[in-house]
């Protein structure tokens, strides 16, 4: 078909008909250019998707309908903010950012405990939050919320949904991005799409994948992978009110959306659209690999995927342009890589980041970390990465085996070492972990853990050993400079910045011991703040020694706005990188993964030109440049380029 002829009278047909009566004139005239702007996009993207479909135009005659009544709510408060983040969309490349992550209960009980602990957020330097899915969920097992029974409304243990929007209000007075989740891939069973399709009715057992028999389920199941093959075999369930097979790639109770079904794009867009309306500034894309499935293929990272994506985001640019889209694609890496883009995300988890350091920690070998960083780090201009290192979920050994297999090293062999070392069962590690989605047939497993505790501060205040307990607290140290000072947004998992360790209590609740990932779901009590305030404790060091990090950060452009460039530094244990801001101003950042002394040469590190560099962390002056540099066990230098005096 010619595209560009038919999206013109599509859109002059569609115009006729639109309701804006909810509009002043001035907002109409807004809407009407971002959709006269975004639609050749947004149309293609459909008929790429839904063109075969005789009901084609229907469905996107409803889709800008959506979108109007979408925009028509939305705050004024809001419809400002789009438009000054559409007058300077970089906003979260500043050196200002700094995210965290929490669960709304383990963190402050619920939303109005929220809202009182935003005084300890602003106080840490937080920017960015992201509440872990606050909407209403199953009892007991919801995948830690992830399924979701209603977008619209909080869950009522949390609060209201008058809690969350003051808390948003209160958010953005002071100056924390809220980030919700999107969870678009899977609504739980009891969704009143899910329950509807339970009790037979056809309309809305085509929102999901449901099948009468395991003839298809099997077809599909020869190439898929198991998410949680410690809890359900396969990707399908049996629902035994429609008599049907599911497909239902996590929990049984989360069932998949079927997004061949444009009645599916149309109601999941309205419910996004009602999460941008409660003042979110992110959305986070879960699972978002897994929303296209294609007969023969593993059904994750397919085109489509992408082509569903970025209509999403083509709709937002129309009805919300403030909010931005973070890809949560913990797949290989270059398929990580594919989601990010201005027109599809603009911010993506860096798991392969998140990965090589714990990689490296255990290895003190920075080859690996080195080059998937030189082959992978680089992203378009536009976007950034949330670099972080401990999240809820397990850690999968998500690097590239080509990337390995150049070293020498065997990418199966490598995961399982890795997997024995941060699960304890590895003789001399220090990492207590615990073994997550351990595969009955194959042995393959995952690791989860909080951040202190596969660090080694729990085997240090075990042993109560303060050679140990010190290099923890370095670790632990030197992983944040990372995310810090790499490029992209810090995103500190709430409890890491505390230095929490494990939580077992998890083992007996019922509805959660079989989820090891629970051990890192911590409480944060007012207790545990004031605990770090008490004066050198492993908990003080981390705490304070955090503090010195994120203010250097804040103060200095060079951790915003500013292009990286990782260096090899020919030293095993030594892994460096270099930030150059427009203005010419460059940061060398050297880290040291072991507890042994490393020498490494100015040269390679690009010292010797006669500047000034001075070591932000210790104050040290380096001019002129020694011919080697001496790091000491788990030493971190951020050393900044001024002119010479
Ligand atoms: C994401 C979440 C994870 C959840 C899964 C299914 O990966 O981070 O916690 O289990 O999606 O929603
Ligand atoms: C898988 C998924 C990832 C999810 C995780 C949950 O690794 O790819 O999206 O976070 O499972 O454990």
């Amino acid at each position: 078909m010619d595209i560009e002829r038919e999206y013109k009278r599509s859109l002059e047909r569609i115009l006729t008909g639109l309701d804006l009566s909810g509009m002043s004139k001035r907002e109409q005239a807004v809407f009407i250019d971002r959709l006269n702007e975004q639609f050749p996009r947004l149309f293609a993207l459909l008929v790429e998707i839904y063109g075969q479909r005789y009901d084609f135009f229907y469905y996107l005659q409803q889709l800008v309908q959506t979108l109007a009544n979408g925009f028509a709510k939305r705050s004024n408060v809001l419809k400002q903010k789009d438009n000054a983040r559409l007058a300077a969309p970089h906003w979260y490349q500043g050196e200002n950012m700094l995210g965290m992550a929490c669960y709304v209960d383990l963190f402050a009980g619920d939303l109005k405990g929220l809202q009182q602990r935003i005084p300890y957020l602003v106080e840490t330097g937080i920017t960015y939050l992201h509440l872990m899915p606050l909407y209403d969920s199953p009892k007991g097992d919801s995948d830690g919320g992830y399924a979701v029974s209603d977008y619209r409304k909080v869950n009522d243990t949390l609060g209201s949904n008058k809690d969350l929007e003051e808390l948003s209000k209160a958010l953005a007075e002071a100056g924390i991005s809220l980030v919700l989740d999107f969870v678009f891939n899977h609504t739980s069973d009891e969704h009143p799409w899910a329950l509807a399709a339970k009790a037979g009715e056809q309309k809305y057992q085509e929102f999901y994948y449901m099948f009468d028999d395991k003839h298809v389920p099997d077809e599909y199941e020869k190439h898929l992978r198991e998410i949680f093959p410690q809890v359900r075999r396969g990707n399908f369930s049996w629902d035994s009110d429609s008599n049907k097979w599911v497909w239902t790639t996590f929990n049984n109770f989360q069932w998949d959306l079927n997004y061949t079904n444009p009645a599916v794009f149309n109601a999941i867009t309205d419910e996004m659209l009602y999460l941008a309306n409660l003042g979110c500034e992110a959305l986070r894309l879960d699972a978002l690999a897994f929303i296209w499935k294609e007969m023969g293929t593993n059904c994750e990272n397919q085109a489509k995927a992408h082509s569903l994506i970025q209509a999403f985001n083509s709709c937002l640019q129309i009805a919300a342009p403030a909010v931005v889209f973070k890809s949560e694609a913990i797949v290989h890496p270059d398929e990580v890589l594919k989601y990010i883009d201005k027109q599809e995300c603009q911010l993506s988890y860096n798991p392969l980041l998140m990965a090589l350091i714990w990689n490296t920690l255990a290895t003190r070998d920075t080859h690996l970390l080195t080059e998937s960083m030189q082959k992978s780090f680089e992203i378009s201009p536009d976007c950034a990465w949330v670099n972080y290192v401990r999240c809820h979920d397990d850690i999968g050994w998500t690097f590239d085996d080509a990337v390995a297999g150049q070293q020498g090293v065997n990418g199966y062999d490598h995961r399982r070492f890795l997997n024995q070392f941060y699960t304890g069962r590895f003789e001399g590690s220090f990492a207590t972990g615990v073994a997550f989605g351990e595969n009955p047939s194959n042995g393959d497993c995952r690791v989860c853990g909080s951040l202190a505790s596969l660090a080694g501060l729990e085997q240090g205040i075990e042993q109560n050993n303060a050679t140990l307990i010190e290099h923890a607290v370095a670790r632990i140290l030197m992983v944040h400079s990372i995310i810090l000072s790499i490029g992209g947004i810090p995103l500190i998992y709430s409890g890491d910045e505390l230095a929490l360790l494990n939580d077992y209590s998890y083992e007996q609740d019922d509805s959660k011991k079989h989820d090891e990932r629970w051990v890192q779901r911590i409480p944060v009590t007012d207790a545990d703040i004031q605990a770090s305030k008490k004066k050198d404790t492993p908990q003080n060091r981390v705490a304070t020694g955090l503090k010195t990090l994120i203010c250097l950060r804040k103060q200095y452009s060079v951790f915003g706005q500013a292009s990286t460039r990782i260096i090899t530094p020919h030293q095993n244990a030594v892994f460096a990188y270099q930030r150059t801001a427009k203005d010419g101003t460059s940061l060398l950042a050297i880290c040291n993964f072991s507890e042994h002394k490393q020498r490494v040469s100015s040269i390679t590190l690009g010292l010797g030109n006669g500047d000034v560099w001075q070591d932000l962390l210790s104050s040290v002056r380096v001019s002129p440049a020694p011919q080697e540099l001496e790091l000491a066990p788990y030493q971190v230098m951020w050393l900044l380029n001024s002119q010479p005096v």
